[in-house]
Protein backbone atom coordinates (compact mmCIF):
# COMPACT_ATOMS: atom_id res chain seq x y z
CA UNK A 1 0.00 0.00 0.00
CA UNK A 2 1.43 3.63 -1.01
CA UNK A 3 -1.36 5.68 -0.02
CA UNK A 4 -3.64 5.51 3.39
CA UNK A 5 -6.36 7.92 3.72
CA UNK A 6 -7.77 7.84 7.23
CA UNK A 7 -10.39 10.78 9.39
CA UNK A 8 -7.52 13.01 10.89
CA UNK A 9 -6.79 11.24 14.09
CA UNK A 10 -6.00 13.10 17.72
CA UNK A 11 -3.65 12.49 20.27
CA UNK A 12 -4.94 11.23 23.66
CA UNK A 13 -1.78 12.28 25.74
CA UNK A 14 0.94 15.21 25.04
CA UNK A 15 3.56 17.16 26.70
CA UNK A 16 3.19 20.71 25.90
CA UNK A 17 5.16 22.32 27.95
CA UNK A 18 4.83 26.28 28.71
CA UNK A 19 6.74 29.33 27.47
CA UNK A 20 9.06 29.01 24.79
CA UNK A 21 9.37 25.47 24.78
CA UNK A 22 5.29 25.63 24.52
CA UNK A 23 6.07 27.74 21.17
CA UNK A 24 9.39 25.54 20.07
CA UNK A 25 6.63 22.29 20.34
CA UNK A 26 3.30 22.62 19.69
CA UNK A 27 3.01 22.85 16.27
CA UNK A 28 4.15 19.67 15.41
CA UNK A 29 1.60 18.45 17.51
CA UNK A 30 -1.32 20.79 15.81
CA UNK A 31 0.53 19.66 12.34
CA UNK A 32 -0.52 16.28 12.98
CA UNK A 33 -3.45 15.87 14.99
CA UNK A 34 -6.85 18.03 15.66
CA UNK A 35 -7.14 17.46 19.38
CA UNK A 36 -4.93 16.21 22.08
CA UNK A 37 -5.20 15.77 25.60
CA UNK A 38 -2.79 18.18 27.09
CA UNK A 39 -1.13 16.63 30.28
CA UNK A 40 -0.89 19.04 33.34
CA UNK A 41 3.02 18.34 35.03
CA UNK A 42 3.76 22.04 34.70
CA UNK A 43 6.09 23.82 37.58
CA UNK A 44 3.78 24.44 39.11
CA UNK A 45 1.39 21.85 37.85
CA UNK A 46 -1.86 22.67 36.61
CA UNK A 47 -4.85 21.87 39.62
CA UNK A 48 -7.13 23.73 38.88
CA UNK A 49 -10.20 24.57 36.33
CA UNK A 50 -8.89 28.06 36.32
CA UNK A 51 -5.20 27.50 36.25
CA UNK A 52 -6.06 24.81 32.69
CA UNK A 53 -8.08 27.72 31.39
CA UNK A 54 -4.93 30.12 31.53
CA UNK A 55 -2.51 27.50 30.10
CA UNK A 56 -5.16 26.43 27.21
CA UNK A 57 -4.83 30.39 26.37
CA UNK A 58 -1.49 29.97 26.35
CA UNK A 59 -1.58 27.03 24.10
CA UNK A 60 -4.15 28.82 21.77
CA UNK A 61 -1.90 31.63 21.63
CA UNK A 62 1.00 29.40 20.23
CA UNK A 63 -0.72 27.59 17.71
CA UNK A 64 -0.41 28.46 14.09
CA UNK A 65 -3.45 30.04 13.07
CA UNK A 66 -3.52 28.47 9.89
CA UNK A 67 -3.89 25.10 11.57
CA UNK A 68 -6.96 24.19 13.31
CA UNK A 69 -6.11 22.79 16.64
CA UNK A 70 -8.11 22.13 19.91
CA UNK A 71 -6.16 21.65 23.37
CA UNK A 72 -8.31 19.46 25.78
CA UNK A 73 -7.20 20.03 29.14
CA UNK A 74 -6.53 17.82 32.45
CA UNK A 75 -5.81 18.99 35.52
CA UNK A 76 -3.50 17.69 38.30
CA UNK A 77 -5.14 15.30 40.91
CA UNK A 78 -3.05 15.96 44.23
CA UNK A 79 -3.97 14.10 47.73
CA UNK A 80 -5.72 17.44 48.42
CA UNK A 81 -7.82 18.20 45.75
CA UNK A 82 -11.22 19.06 46.85
CA UNK A 83 -14.24 17.47 45.60
CA UNK A 84 -15.97 21.06 43.59
CA UNK A 85 -12.72 21.04 41.83
CA UNK A 86 -13.27 18.37 40.18
CA UNK A 87 -17.08 19.20 39.74
CA UNK A 88 -16.00 22.32 38.61
CA UNK A 89 -13.94 20.28 36.02
CA UNK A 90 -16.61 18.34 34.36
CA UNK A 91 -18.78 21.29 34.37
CA UNK A 92 -16.18 23.12 32.43
CA UNK A 93 -16.81 21.85 29.26
CA UNK A 94 -12.55 21.69 28.09
CA UNK A 95 -11.37 19.84 31.28
CA UNK A 96 -11.27 16.27 29.37
CA UNK A 97 -9.53 14.39 32.62
CA UNK A 98 -8.19 13.66 35.79
CA UNK A 99 -4.30 12.71 35.71
CA UNK A 100 -2.95 10.95 38.84
CA UNK A 101 0.47 11.13 38.79
CA UNK A 102 1.87 8.61 42.15
CA UNK A 103 3.87 11.49 43.83
CA UNK A 104 7.74 10.86 42.47
CA UNK A 105 6.68 8.44 39.48
CA UNK A 106 7.86 11.20 36.56
CA UNK A 107 9.22 13.90 35.56
CA UNK A 108 6.93 17.09 37.79
CA UNK A 109 5.03 14.73 39.85
CA UNK A 110 6.54 15.55 43.23
CA UNK A 111 2.83 16.76 43.85
CA UNK A 112 0.91 13.99 43.12
CA UNK A 113 -1.01 11.45 45.24
CA UNK A 114 0.75 9.60 47.95
CA UNK A 115 -1.90 7.00 48.64
CA UNK A 116 -4.75 5.91 46.59
CA UNK A 117 -7.05 6.31 49.89
CA UNK A 118 -6.10 10.39 49.84
CA UNK A 119 -8.17 10.36 46.40
CA UNK A 120 -11.28 8.40 47.15
CA UNK A 121 -13.67 10.99 47.57
CA UNK A 122 -11.93 12.93 44.35
CA UNK A 123 -12.23 9.51 42.55
CA UNK A 124 -16.20 8.92 43.50
CA UNK A 125 -16.28 12.33 42.11
CA UNK A 126 -14.82 11.51 38.96
CA UNK A 127 -17.31 8.12 38.46
CA UNK A 128 -20.41 10.19 39.58
CA UNK A 129 -19.86 12.91 36.50
CA UNK A 130 -18.38 10.60 33.65
CA UNK A 131 -15.22 12.57 33.60
CA UNK A 132 -12.20 10.28 32.77
CA UNK A 133 -9.51 9.39 35.52
CA UNK A 134 -5.86 9.39 33.42
CA UNK A 135 -3.35 6.76 35.60
CA UNK A 136 0.02 6.85 35.13
CA UNK A 137 0.55 3.56 36.70
CA UNK A 138 3.75 3.04 37.70
CA UNK A 139 4.63 2.09 41.77
CA UNK A 140 6.75 4.15 43.13
CA UNK A 141 8.09 2.10 45.66
CA UNK A 142 11.79 1.99 45.59
CA UNK A 143 12.17 -1.78 46.69
CA UNK A 144 10.62 -2.77 43.26
CA UNK A 145 12.54 -3.35 40.00
CA UNK A 146 11.93 -0.35 37.37
CA UNK A 147 10.98 -3.30 34.53
CA UNK A 148 8.02 -4.55 37.26
CA UNK A 149 6.18 -1.03 39.01
CA UNK A 150 3.53 -1.14 36.11
CA UNK A 151 2.54 -4.68 36.85
CA UNK A 152 2.77 -4.30 40.58
CA UNK A 153 1.16 -0.84 40.68
CA UNK A 154 -1.76 -3.16 38.74
CA UNK A 155 -1.73 -5.23 41.35
CA UNK A 156 -1.68 -2.91 44.40
CA UNK A 157 -3.90 0.00 42.76
CA UNK A 158 -5.81 -0.50 39.98
CA UNK A 159 -7.31 -4.01 40.16
CA UNK A 160 -8.87 -3.06 44.26
CA UNK A 161 -9.44 0.97 42.49
CA UNK A 162 -11.57 -0.39 39.78
CA UNK A 163 -13.27 -3.21 42.03
CA UNK A 164 -13.89 0.20 44.51
CA UNK A 165 -15.64 2.36 41.52
CA UNK A 166 -16.65 0.30 38.85
CA UNK A 167 -18.47 3.13 36.80
CA UNK A 168 -15.16 4.83 36.85
CA UNK A 169 -13.72 6.21 33.34
CA UNK A 170 -10.07 5.58 33.50
CA UNK A 171 -7.33 5.59 30.91
CA UNK A 172 -4.45 3.39 31.82
CA UNK A 173 -1.98 5.94 30.24
CA UNK A 174 1.03 4.82 28.07
CA UNK A 175 0.59 0.99 28.43
CA UNK A 176 4.18 -0.87 28.31
CA UNK A 177 3.56 -4.78 29.44
CA UNK A 178 1.74 -7.55 28.92
CA UNK A 179 0.34 -7.48 32.09
CA UNK A 180 -1.07 -4.14 31.25
CA UNK A 181 -2.70 -5.30 27.88
CA UNK A 182 -4.19 -8.51 30.03
CA UNK A 183 -5.44 -5.91 32.54
CA UNK A 184 -7.69 -3.66 30.33
CA UNK A 185 -8.40 -6.50 27.74
CA UNK A 186 -10.32 -8.51 30.89
CA UNK A 187 -11.71 -4.80 32.42
CA UNK A 188 -14.90 -3.64 31.66
CA UNK A 189 -15.95 -1.27 28.85
CA UNK A 190 -14.85 1.92 30.94
CA UNK A 191 -11.34 1.07 31.47
CA UNK A 192 -9.21 1.69 28.12
CA UNK A 193 -5.61 2.76 27.44
CA UNK A 194 -3.46 4.37 25.25
CA UNK A 195 0.05 3.42 23.25
CA UNK A 196 3.03 5.24 21.89
CA UNK A 197 4.46 4.86 18.99
CA UNK A 198 8.10 4.08 20.59
CA UNK A 199 6.72 1.37 22.68
CA UNK A 200 5.41 -0.04 19.78
CA UNK A 201 8.51 -0.01 17.76
CA UNK A 202 10.96 -0.49 20.83
CA UNK A 203 12.25 -2.63 23.58
CA UNK A 204 14.78 -1.74 26.10
CA UNK A 205 17.57 -3.01 23.79
CA UNK A 206 17.34 0.30 21.86
CA UNK A 207 18.53 2.03 25.46
CA UNK A 208 21.68 0.45 25.32
CA UNK A 209 22.60 -0.35 21.58
CA UNK A 210 26.44 0.29 21.47
CA UNK A 211 26.40 2.83 24.54
CA UNK A 212 23.96 4.45 26.80
CA UNK A 213 21.13 6.32 24.74
CA UNK A 214 19.68 9.33 26.61
CA UNK A 215 16.99 9.47 24.02
CA UNK A 216 15.26 6.71 24.41
CA UNK A 217 15.05 6.87 27.93
CA UNK A 218 11.29 7.94 29.45
CA UNK A 219 8.96 6.56 31.46
CA UNK A 220 7.83 4.20 32.16
CA UNK A 221 11.04 3.00 30.44
CA UNK A 222 11.09 0.38 27.47
CA UNK A 223 10.44 -3.39 28.21
CA UNK A 224 11.61 -7.04 26.73
CA UNK A 225 10.80 -7.78 23.37
CA UNK A 226 7.77 -9.79 24.39
CA UNK A 227 6.05 -6.87 26.16
CA UNK A 228 6.51 -4.38 22.54
CA UNK A 229 4.83 -7.55 21.11
CA UNK A 230 1.80 -7.59 23.45
CA UNK A 231 1.45 -3.88 22.79
CA UNK A 232 1.59 -4.10 19.22
CA UNK A 233 -1.58 -7.09 19.22
CA UNK A 234 -3.11 -4.70 21.11
CA UNK A 235 -2.98 -1.97 19.59
CA UNK A 236 -3.64 -3.29 15.70
CA UNK A 237 -6.15 -5.85 17.21
CA UNK A 238 -9.28 -3.56 16.23
CA UNK A 239 -10.30 -3.23 19.73
CA UNK A 240 -11.82 0.18 20.97
CA UNK A 241 -9.97 0.34 24.27
CA UNK A 242 -6.58 1.16 22.49
CA UNK A 243 -6.03 4.05 21.50
CA UNK A 244 -3.25 6.61 20.14
CA UNK A 245 -1.37 8.78 22.94
CA UNK A 246 2.03 9.85 22.00
CA UNK A 247 3.19 11.06 25.29
CA UNK A 248 5.80 12.86 22.79
CA UNK A 249 7.44 14.90 25.95
CA UNK A 250 10.58 17.63 24.93
CA UNK A 251 13.30 17.93 26.76
CA UNK A 252 16.28 20.32 26.31
CA UNK A 253 19.79 18.25 24.66
CA UNK A 254 21.37 19.58 27.97
CA UNK A 255 18.84 17.72 30.30
CA UNK A 256 18.91 14.14 28.51
CA UNK A 257 22.23 14.14 27.88
CA UNK A 258 23.37 14.58 31.53
CA UNK A 259 24.35 11.83 34.50
CA UNK A 260 20.72 12.19 35.63
CA UNK A 261 18.61 12.63 32.31
CA UNK A 262 15.59 13.24 32.14
CA UNK A 263 12.75 10.77 30.93
CA UNK A 264 10.87 11.76 27.93
CA UNK A 265 11.02 10.83 24.04
CA UNK A 266 10.00 13.48 21.74
CA UNK A 267 7.94 11.83 18.39
CA UNK A 268 5.87 14.87 17.47
CA UNK A 269 7.61 15.82 14.27
CA UNK A 270 6.97 12.06 13.18
CA UNK A 271 4.30 10.68 15.40
CA UNK A 272 1.79 9.39 13.43
CA UNK A 273 4.43 8.11 10.70
CA UNK A 274 6.21 6.38 13.48
CA UNK A 275 2.27 4.64 14.47
CA UNK A 276 2.28 3.93 10.51
CA UNK A 277 5.51 1.87 11.00
CA UNK A 278 4.48 -0.32 13.61
CA UNK A 279 0.80 -0.97 11.64
CA UNK A 280 2.88 -2.00 8.52
CA UNK A 281 5.54 -3.96 10.40
CA UNK A 282 2.43 -6.05 12.12
CA UNK A 283 0.51 -6.29 8.64
CA UNK A 284 -2.34 -4.02 9.82
CA UNK A 285 -2.50 -0.63 8.07
CA UNK A 286 -6.28 -1.18 8.07
CA UNK A 287 -6.68 -1.13 11.29
CA UNK A 288 -4.84 2.22 11.98
CA UNK A 289 -7.63 4.56 11.28
CA UNK A 290 -9.84 3.54 14.73
CA UNK A 291 -6.78 3.32 16.63
CA UNK A 292 -6.00 6.61 15.87
CA UNK A 293 -9.06 8.29 14.95
CA UNK A 294 -12.25 6.94 16.00
CA UNK A 295 -11.78 5.03 19.58
CA UNK A 296 -10.10 7.37 21.96
CA UNK A 297 -12.96 10.33 20.79
CA UNK A 298 -15.80 7.44 21.11
CA UNK A 299 -14.20 6.57 24.45
CA UNK A 300 -14.18 10.91 25.60
CA UNK A 301 -17.71 11.41 24.33
CA UNK A 302 -16.59 13.21 21.70
CA UNK A 303 -17.10 13.84 18.02
CA UNK A 304 -14.94 12.02 15.33
CA UNK A 305 -13.02 14.21 13.40
CA UNK A 306 -14.39 14.65 10.03
CA UNK A 307 -11.87 15.89 7.43
CA UNK A 308 -9.14 13.39 6.13
CA UNK A 309 -5.19 12.66 6.13
CA UNK A 310 -3.59 10.95 4.25
CA UNK A 311 0.18 9.13 4.65
CA UNK A 312 2.26 8.19 1.69
CA UNK A 313 4.95 5.55 1.80
CA UNK A 314 8.00 7.68 1.03
CA UNK A 315 10.90 8.01 3.35
CA UNK A 316 12.04 11.26 4.39
CA UNK A 317 15.70 12.26 6.81
CA UNK A 318 14.55 13.53 10.13
CA UNK A 319 16.35 16.65 11.13
CA UNK A 320 19.37 15.84 13.89
CA UNK A 321 17.90 18.87 16.20
CA UNK A 322 15.36 21.13 16.52
CA UNK A 323 15.33 25.03 18.26
CA UNK A 324 14.64 24.52 21.70
CA UNK A 325 14.51 27.77 23.74
CA UNK A 326 18.29 28.62 24.02
CA UNK A 327 19.29 24.64 23.40
CA UNK A 328 18.74 22.22 20.97
CA UNK A 329 16.21 19.58 20.93
CA UNK A 330 16.69 15.65 19.45
CA UNK A 331 13.58 14.06 18.23
CA UNK A 332 13.46 10.39 17.59
CA UNK A 333 15.03 8.98 14.33
CA UNK A 334 17.21 11.96 15.02
CA UNK A 335 19.11 12.14 11.25
CA UNK A 336 17.44 8.74 10.15
CA UNK A 337 14.96 7.38 8.05
CA UNK A 338 11.20 7.49 8.81
CA UNK A 339 9.33 5.54 6.31
CA UNK A 340 5.76 7.65 5.71
CA UNK A 341 5.41 11.20 5.17
CA UNK A 342 2.15 12.97 6.22
CA UNK A 343 -0.15 15.19 3.69
CA UNK A 344 -2.92 17.32 4.77
C1 LIG B 1 7.01 12.81 30.82
C2 LIG B 1 7.52 14.25 30.90
O1 LIG B 1 8.69 14.50 30.58
O2 LIG B 1 6.74 15.14 31.26
N1 LIG B 1 8.13 11.94 30.62
C3 LIG B 1 8.10 10.70 30.06
O3 LIG B 1 9.12 10.03 30.06
N2 LIG B 1 7.01 10.24 29.52
C4 LIG B 1 6.22 12.48 32.02
C5 LIG B 1 5.43 11.21 31.88
O4 LIG B 1 4.47 11.12 31.10
O5 LIG B 1 5.77 10.23 32.57
ZN1 LIG C 1 3.29 11.60 29.64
Amino acid sequence: MQHLSITRPDDWHVHLRDGAALSAVVNFTARQFRRAIVMPNLSPAITTVAAAAAYRTRILAAVDPALKFEPLMTLYLTDKTPTPEIVAAAHSGFVKGIKLYPAGATTHSHAGVTDIAHVYAAVAALEEHGLPLLVHAETTDPAVDVFDREKVYIERVLAPLIMRFPKLKMVFEHLTTRDGVQFVQHAPQNIAATLTAHHLLYNRNAMFQGGIRPHFYCLPVLKREPHRLALLAAATGGSPKFFLGTDTAPHARGKKEHACGCAGIFTAPCALELYAEAFEQAGALDKLEGFASHYGADFYGLPRNQEKITLQKKSWTMPEHYAFNDDTIIPLRAGEQVRWSLHG
